[in-house]
């Protein structure tokens, strides 16, 4: 049966939300500008590629102001949110000027901002960018890690979530 037309943006939503029935994890990526001001944005492309050598993958999209910052920087830390961290996810997803404001950090390698209370924190090479489509695809070696018990921030179908026990 041969189906209607779909318009372009019908498409890009109904993609969107497809692939938005994949769980993920939030993190927050983050690094210093060249004048030494932090610059983070909330990602949940994030994900592994390689245990040996540490690999890890994210993307970001080539229309965000950060783009030149992340493109260019040598390390960046990803922190992976937890559960009581959703206040962070929607500050570091928005347009506000100084994303830090307030913000206790840690400083990482080569001065990497760290966020803290944080499940998981990695510290990253920028090693291989390619480029994909509309964003930036982001492959780095990873050369320092840590974790903490923490429950994650999960989102799926558009929707912040917690962890449930089948
Ligand atoms: C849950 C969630 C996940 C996101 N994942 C990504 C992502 O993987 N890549 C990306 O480029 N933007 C992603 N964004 C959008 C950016 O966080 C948002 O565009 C932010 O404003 C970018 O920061 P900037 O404007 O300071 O560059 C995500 C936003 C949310 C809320």
């Amino acid at each position: 049966m041969s189906q209607p037309p779909i318009t372009h943006q019908e498409f890009t939503r109904a993609f969107r939300d497809t692939l938005g029935m994949f769980a993920t994890g939030i993190a927050v990526l983050a690094t210093r500008a060249p004048n030494g001001d932090p610059i983070g944005l909330t990602v949940n492309s994030f994900n592994s590629v390689s245990l040996d050598p540490p690999l890890i993958v994210w993307s970001m999209s080539l229309h965000l102001p950060s783009l030149a910052v992340f493109e260019n920087c040598e390390y960046y830390s990803v922190n992976v949110l937890s559960s009581d961290q959703q206040h962070l996810s929607q500050t570091f997803a928005s347009r506000a000027d100084d994303k830090f404001a307030g913000l206790e950090i840690d400083d990482g390698l080569y001065g990497v901002p760290l966020l803290r209370h944080c499940c998981a924190r990695f510290e990253c090479r920028n090693t291989v960018r390619h480029q994909g489509g509309d964003h930036l695809v982001f492959i780095s070696e990873v050369v320092r890690f840590e974790r903490e018990d923490r429950s994650p921030l999960i989102f799926h179908a558009g929707a912040y979530r917690t962890l449930a026990p089948l």
